[in-house]
């Protein structure tokens, strides 16, 4: 289930969450400040993955992490980090947002490092 903001605010970020995943979301009204996302699950998953999907586009896979380990899509921008210091949370971090970076963001997790 996603958390949108609507045209009331000039763009935004959202989030979704979905069973065992509890994530929070964030609204930017202006260009520059910093945004963190955070992502809290119960299911004791090995792997969590941040994804962002833009308007009419398809899911873009920005972060995956294998335990505690991060692997990171290189071609995303130097202003998003990941980190994952526990199993059971993540946060993704953007600085100095542009209004580029308006989308919806996922967060996901999965048993095993193979399936998605
Ligand atoms: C990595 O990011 C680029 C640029 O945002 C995107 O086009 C690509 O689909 C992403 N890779 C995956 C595996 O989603």
């Amino acid at each position: 289930h996603c958390h949108c903001c609507l045209g009331w605010s000039a763009w935004c970020l959202c989030g979704c969450s979905s069973a065992g995943i509890s994530q929070t979301y964030s609204l930017v009204h202006q260009e520059g400040q910093n945004a963190q996302l955070e992502c809290r699950q119960t299911n004791n998953h090995d792997s969590m993955f941040w994804y962002r999907q833009e308007a009419d586009q398809s899911l873009q896979l920005l972060y995956s992490f294998l335990y505690l380990e991060v692997r990171e899509n290189s071609s995303i921008s130097s202003r998003f980090t990941a980190e994952r210091p526990q199993t059971a949370y993540s946060n993704l971090k953007i600085s100095s947002v542009k209004q580029e970076d308006s989308a919806v963001y996922f967060c996901a997790t999965s048993k095993h490092s193979t399936s998605k």
